[in-house]
């Protein structure tokens, strides 16, 4: 793709511009964006970048090991490890309200970062694979009121505290966009294919109090889920799809005993920039065959709903 290529020549440029012989700190968070940064980054000042992949323990099924093979394997840049789960599980602890909970999580992943900044003698920059759209939504909704809808954590707004600037290569990009420069970098596509995943993960996808065990909970249900979507060749054709743990309980009936369990949403939404949906209207015998597979083979949850809301008036993710 010619467009991506001068594209990858100029922001090569205007990294080595801006960071000089400085040290570069950039966080990983498992998804295309951050991936697609750190390459570029990586091949515009190599050694100069170390990359932290921090593991909150809010991945979906496979998704840590798939980004450190990716990392370490397909392209030999050194990765650090962060497996922080016990961290940010007990920080989540008694946490319910969805800002509080992005909050909490941002916050971390600041002091994880400083951390291994302290670790290589300081960082000057911290990286990260803010989009367009991400600029965009943490200040104003399109369209309506200037207010925040969500604090998107990987946006501006670092703390006073932290001593490093930003490094943003993406930030004019749209997500078609960086996968084309994805590819034009060399990252497999199915990686790149990849359905966007939020920074702070299964926590805003597990309304009201996340636990290590609801987290599994809805790691199951979200894996099955996807292979469905996978397995009907509908992946490619959705913009997102995910699965949410409700924090209701209702009654069913198993063989023939009773069960009282959580409830399962399922989306799933086409979009082009995601900042507006509209919902994939799967046949209904696709979803009763997902709802039938996630309350026979995950235990804690007994039904499963389908969310028909297009955004806006809903936003994609549920928090
Ligand atoms: P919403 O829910 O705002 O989502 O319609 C739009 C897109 O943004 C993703 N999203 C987030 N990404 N941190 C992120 O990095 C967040 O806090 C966050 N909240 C939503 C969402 O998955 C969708 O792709």
């Amino acid at each position: 793709d010619w467009t991506m290529a001068e594209f990858r020549k100029t922001k090569i440029a205007e990294i080595r511009a801006q960071v000089g012989d400085g040290k570069v700190i950039c966080g990983l968070s498992g998804g295309v964006d951050s991936a697609v940064a750190a390459v570029l980054i990586h091949e515009a000042i190599g050694e100069q970048l170390t990359c932290v992949f921090v593991d909150h323990g809010l991945m979906r099924m496979n998704e840590a090991e798939q980004v450190v093979t990716l990392f370490r394997d397909h392209y030999n840049i050194p990765l650090v490890h962060v497996d922080a789960e016990d961290m940010f599980l007990s920080g989540l602890a008694g946490l319910t309200d969805p800002e509080k909970k992005r909050k909490f999580i941002g916050g971390a992943f600041i002091d994880l970062f400083e951390e291994e900044a302290r670790k290589i003698g300081g960082a000057d920059f911290l990286a990260q694979g803010t989009l367009y759209p991400d600029v965009i939504e943490s200040v104003s909704f399109t369209g309506g009121p200037s207010v925040t809808i969500k604090s998107h954590h990987n946006v501006g707004g670092l703390p006073e505290r932290m001593n490093m600037q930003l490094v943003e290569p993406l930030r004019e990009l749209f997500k078609d966009e960086v996968r084309d420069l994805g590819r034009e970098l060399g990252l497999p596509d199915v990686f790149v294919g990849r359905h966007p995943f939020p920074g702070p993960g299964l926590a805003i996808r597990i309304p009201g109090e996340v636990t290590k065990e609801r987290c599994d909970i809805l790691r199951k249900a979200d894996a099955i889920y996807l292979d469905e979507i996978r397995n009907a060749g509908l992946y490619d054709a959705i913009w997102q799809a995910f699965a949410v743990l409700l924090p209701v309980k209702t009654v069913g009936v198993m063989g023939d005993a009773r069960t009282y369990d959580s409830v399962c949403g399922l989306r799933a939404v086409t979009s082009t920039d995601g900042m507006t949906a509209d919902v994939y209207p799967f046949d209904a015998s696709f979803l009763t065959g997902c709802a039938t597979r996630i309350v026979n083979e995950v235990k804690g949850i007994n039904r499963v709903v389908y969310d028909y809301t297009s955004k806006p008036p809903g936003t994609i993710e549920w928090e």
